[in-house]
This record gives structure tokens, sequence and C-alpha cells, in this order.
């Protein structure tokens, strides 16, 4: 059960492994006013991860589980699990979790686990999506917030925001400003959630009660 007094918020745990300014922004927009949802943990499989420190100047438990204690992924997984579970969570939010996940653990999650990715999905799956971009000549670049599948970074959209590629762009510049744009999106994907204007049904992602998995939404721009 519940504690009584969280029993309307949406509980959220956010799993990192680095900088963590997705939960930074996460902290500063939904931990402010009246939202319903709350981080009760942020896990990083990394000790030395800056989010870690984020979480406890915010008040947030956070905790360490290391994958080098651990002889495999499924074991780690496993155990990740465990300690998760223990928050009881409505929501899993991956923010810079450098993990691939075993498949049972994302079938334990599914409907309520998401993530961000830095790329129009389902253009530039996996990593350097920057780098890729701009050797793609694509005229513009962005994030995706979407629910987890098996299939890695193949889940279904929620929510894209773009931001044009300029001649002058470099890898580093286009990641400064596609990380401007995950930290709009991704609070705000969370906030639907919470108020229940976003879910998962099957494979189809309803906004407010209508499907949008052929058409995900973009983020206008600021
Ligand atoms: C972001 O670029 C996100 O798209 C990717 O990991 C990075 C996390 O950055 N999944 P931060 O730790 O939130 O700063």
């Amino acid at each position: 059960m519940r504690d009584s007094t969280a029993q309307d918020l949406l509980r959220i745990v956010v799993l990192i492994s680095g900088s963590g300014t997705n939960l930074q922004a996460m902290i500063d927009q939904i931990h402010q006013g009246d939202s319903p949802a709350r981080i009760v943990a942020v896990i990083s499989n990394k000790a030395e991860a800056y989010g870690l420190k984020r979480a406890q100047q915010a008040g947030i438990p956070a905790k360490v589980l290391s994958h080098r204690d651990y002889a495999s992924r499924e074991e780690y997984d496993a155990a990740l699990q465990r300690l998760i579970d223990g928050y009881q969570p409505d929501l899993l939010v991956l923010a810079g979790f450098m993990r691939i996940l075993t498949d049972d653990f994302v079938r334990h999650y599914q409907g309520r686990m998401i993530n961000i990715h830095p790329s129009l999905l389902p253009r530039h799956k996996g990593l350097n999506t920057h780098q890729r971009a701009l050797e793609a000549g694509d005229a513009e670049h962005g994030c995706s917030v979407h629910y987890v599948t098996p299939e890695l970074d193949g889940g279904p959209v929620i929510l894209q925001a773009s931001v044009p590629v300029e001649a002058s762009d470099t890898p580093e510049s286009l990641a400064q400003k596609v990380h401007a744009q995950e930290h709009r999106i991704y609070p705000r994907v969370i906030e639907w959630i919470a108020r229940g204007r976003v879910r998962l049904e099957e494979d189809t992602v309803l906004f407010d009660n209508q499907p949008i998995n052929d058409q995900p939404r973009r983020a206008t721009p600021d």
C-alpha cells in the first residue's frame, strides 16, 4: 500500500549514469508548484555521477547500484528491479542511463518506462547521434521522448523537439542545442503522464485518448 499522503502523486524513479541535467530540469520544473508528480528516488550505476549530488541537494534519496558488482547483465537488472520496486514507482524515467536493458526488465516496466533520445527518432538510433546527423546532412535534428520497448530506441514516440542544423554546427554545438530542447520536453511529458493525458495501450500512445503513433507531437519552438 502506498503512503496515503502520496496517494495522488505519480511516483517517479529516475535512472542516471552521468551529469543529470535532464534530472535537474525535472527537479526544477516538476518539484515546484502544484505538479502531481514526485521523484521518489534517483539511482545511478556509477558512483561518480554528478546527478546523484543534484538529487541529494533536492532532498531526493540517491542510490548507487554498480553494474561492476554483478556477474551478468541479467543479475544486475534483477537487482536493479528489486531496488526500484522498493520505491513503488508509477513511472520509471531513464535520463542518460547508459546501459542496455534486458528484455525481462523492459517487459516488467512496459507502459511505465520512458526515455529521452538525442535524435528525431526513428532517425539515428544508438550513439553519436549529433555526429551522425551532421554526416547525413540533416537539415534538422532534435530529441524524442518515447516509451521503452525491447527494441533499442524503437519504442513509440510521445513528443519531439527539433533544432535547425546550421552550416557552422559541430557535434558539440548541436549537442548543446538539443540538450536545451531535452530540458523543455522531458518534464512536459512527465507532467502529461502525471495528469493522465498520455498513456500507452498495447503499442499505441494515446494523447487525450487519441492515438498519436503515426504522428508524434512536436513541441513548438521557443
Ligand atoms: C542526453 O543527451 C539524453 O538524450 C541521453 O543522455 C543524455 C543525458 O544527459 N539519453 P544528462 O545526464 O541529462 O545531462
